[in-house]
């Protein structure tokens, strides 16, 4: 799926990546499932993100449908057509609370439907870029 709330950091004395899934996003399985999760860089002029970020895997093939290609990395689906890709080992997950919330405005223009993210911090292990 595309994903663009995020943000790349230091912690715990690792270089980690941070992402942000809804509950009902089918890639949360996926990333459930694996101890690891990708993520795969575009260039802004990939319009097949949108596609990507409207369409659910649950009801179509939508890579396929975008003609982008999976190319599997150490064992780890990424795509051909990325400009960059990370490998993240998981090492924390974690649901986002209402009651955590310091300003409610934020909550309430961002769950409407009580959907709150879940949150990944994965360690970068491995960076790959297509030159
Ligand atoms: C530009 C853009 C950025 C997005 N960022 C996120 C995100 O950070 N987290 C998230 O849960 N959904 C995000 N989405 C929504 C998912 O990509 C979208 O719901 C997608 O259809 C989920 O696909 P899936 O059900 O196959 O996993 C974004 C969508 C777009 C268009």
């Amino acid at each position: 799926m595309t994903a663009s709330w995020g943000t790349l950091g230091h912690l715990w004395n690792k270089d980690v990546a941070i992402i942000f899934i809804r509950p009902q996003r089918y890639t949360k399985e996926f990333v459930d499932e694996s101890d690891t999760f990708t993520l795969s860089f575009f260039d802004d002029k990939h319009k097949e993100l949108s596609y990507l970020g409207t369409k659910s895997g649950k009801d179509e093939d939508k890579i396929s449908n975008v003609n982008f290609h999976v190319e599997m990395v150490d064992g780890n689906p990424t795509f051909k057509e990325a400009k960059e890709v990370f490998i993240c080992k998981k090492i924390y997950v974690g649901k986002l609370e209402k009651e955590h919330f310091l300003l409610p405005e934020i909550y309430e223009k961002n769950y409407p439907l009580d959907d709150l993210h879940y949150v990944y911090i994965g360690e970068i292990t491995d960076v790959y870029s297509n030159k």
